[in-house]
């Protein structure tokens, strides 16, 4: 492995964020009705759309969930990610799809131009990974995958305004978890989750870049409708339409 992001390849890690993490994200639930209410407001019931950087498929499963017709393409680098999002996903269906591959480059669109254009693309905390010049690159490439009307949301971990909104964050993220743990009765103290999540392995690998910064990369892409539909401190729904 040799970029910081690769460490998402790894099983212990991938397995950790899944069950250890991802439910005791601050507000998980309410970014995900969100995000599923900015869906139904404009995206049709029997849609195909991208969930990007799928992880288990979280994101990805909560559309399908809400449009059982929809046609799904989950796409991650990492193999236990994409193990974990098959398996969650229940029976084999020919509306489901998994791939393996890597959007670090920009061939990553090869793997599904077959299938574009989509009406929705989404993405959950994974973008954040690549440097800002590849995180505006990527925003044009989804441009290009959407149809006209399409509509694409990034939920995001973006840049703190300063050092002190950063460490706000970093308490409600260690209240959250501790919290999980707890529910969990795992015993653990809040200073273990606190040490946890403050050195944890991933942190280095994150490239975040500010809110307003990326909107304006989504403008410049030539998204319409660009807007923040959910924040808290340094996690962000954002995204834009494709004009038709
Ligand atoms: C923090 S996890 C989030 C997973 C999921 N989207 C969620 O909301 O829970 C980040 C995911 O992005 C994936 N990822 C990171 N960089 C990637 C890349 N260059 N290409 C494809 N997937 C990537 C990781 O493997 C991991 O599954």
């Amino acid at each position: 492995m040799n970029r910081p992001d690769e460490v998402w390849k790894k099983e212990d890690l991938a397995r950790g964020f899944i069950e250890h993490v991802r439910s005791a994200i601050p507000m998980a639930r309410e970014q995900i009705d969100i995000m599923l209410k900015v869906i139904a407001s404009r995206v049709p019931a029997e849609c195909s759309f991208i969930d990007l950087g799928c992880g288990d498929g979280i994101l990805g499963r909560a559309v399908r969930a809400m449009y059982p017709k929809s046609t799904a393409y989950f796409l991650d680098f990492s193999q236990p990610m994409i193990d974990a999002a098959l398996e969650k996903a229940g029976p084999a269906d020919d509306r489901l799809h998994f791939l393996i591959s890597d959007y670090a480059h920009p061939d990553w669109t090869a793997g599904v131009r077959d299938a574009a254009p989509f009406d929705l693309i989404i993405s959950g905390f994974s973008i954040h990974h690549q440097p800002d010049e590849r995180k505006r690159a990527i925003y044009q490439e989804i441009y290009a995958l959407l149809k006209p009307g399409g509509l694409f949301l990034n939920l995001e971990h973006v840049a703190p305004s300063s050092p002190w909104a950063e460490a706000v964050s970093d308490q409600l993220f260690i209240d959250s978890l501790w919290e999980f743990e707890q529910k969990r009765a795992s015993g653990r103290t809040r200073e273990e989750v606190a040490t946890e999540w403050l050195g944890r392995a991933d942190r280095a690998a994150n490239l975040l870049a500010p809110l307003d910064d990326q909107c304006e990369w989504l403008r410049q892409a030539g998204f319409s409708d660009v807007d923040c539909y959910f924040k808290v401190l340094e996690l962000a729904l954002f995204g834009g339409i494709k004009p038709r």
